[in-house]
């Protein structure tokens, strides 16, 4: 049996294009889509949809948790701040039905007692899983005797994680890669008579279709300044936003009236 993994597409319709089109040239029994298919890139909706049509299950990642829920009165207060900005064009574009449709999406997909494929841990869609994770922690994100494979996403870095007899592999990005690479990648998992093994994919894609379709969507001038360090974490494959906001907030500690415009200029000039 093999079963391919694909997940964090954020509207990039053609990273998940050029990934669909490698996974069909292969001899695949299953396919998950896990979670983030939508938000961050320009085209989140045309994603979503060509998501629905492929007919493969879907499991429910952070990101369609933001827009389902965006307007929700209690919601973070940060989510009305320009940082947010990305995520209310991508409200616009899915509309209402879109959005409600985002409540009937699985927590998680499980092959019985072999195979648990979640977006981010069990615990919470929004865990992040590092090289320095204590191993206790583990416990906490996979209560409830997991099976001995689990193959989660979230932080568009691919890794291998042992955990006793288990294994934690973590997805790279379809559509948002940050582990330096700018191609899109995917998990392939195959059980044969010994066990599953598990290999990581990577698929070159049309990059610059994809920064084209920042500016045509009109997406890059909507949303900026935050969508142009997006954009640059399509082009490279690097973390933008993390370090942007950390270095933000540590500026203003000293210029409390610093806008995002100057701060990102700044960022990028670094
Ligand atoms: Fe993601
Ligand atoms: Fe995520």
């Amino acid at each position: 049996m093999r079963v391919a993994v694909i997940s964090d597409i954020h509207g990039n319709l053609a990273a998940f294009e050029a990934v669909l089109a490698d996974i069909e040239a292969r001899h695949i029994d299953l396919v998950v889509i896990n979670g983030d298919i939508i938000n961050t890139g320009p085209d989140s909706l045309a994603c979503l949809e060509l998501a629905y049509q492929t007919g493969f299950p879907i499991v429910g990642g952070n990101h369609e948790r933001y827009i389902r829920d965006f307007d929700r009165p209690d919601r973070p207060e940060e989510w009305g701040s320009e940082l947010w900005k990305p995520s209310l064009w991508t409200v616009n574009q899915l509309g209402p039905e879109r959005r409600q449709q985002l409540h009937h999406l699985a927590p998680a997909y499980e092959i019985a007692d072999e195979l648990l494929i979640v977006h981010a841990s069990t615990r919470h869609d929004q865990d992040s899983l590092f090289g320095w994770t204590p191993e206790r922690e583990l416990h906490h994100m996979f209560p409830d005797d997991p099976p001995n494979l689990i193959i989660r996403s979230h932080n568009h870095i691919p890794q291998y994680r042992p955990w006793g007899d288990r294994l934690i592999v973590t997805t790279g990005a379809v559509g948002q890669p940050l582990d330096g690479s700018p191609w899109a990648k995917y998990t392939l998992a195959e059980r044969t008579s010994s066990g599953w093994s598990v290999r990581h994919k990577t698929v070159p894609y049309d990059i610059d279709a994809t920064i084209r379709r920042f500016s045509q969507s009109g997406y890059l001038e909507w949303a900026a300044p935050i969508s142009r360090l997006y954009m640059r974490e399509v082009l490279l494959g690097t973390h933008h936003i993390v370090p942007f906001v950390r270095l933000w907030s540590a500026w203003r500690s000293d210029e409390p009236l610093l806008s995002a415009e100057t701060a990102v200029q700044r960022f990028l000039e670094l």
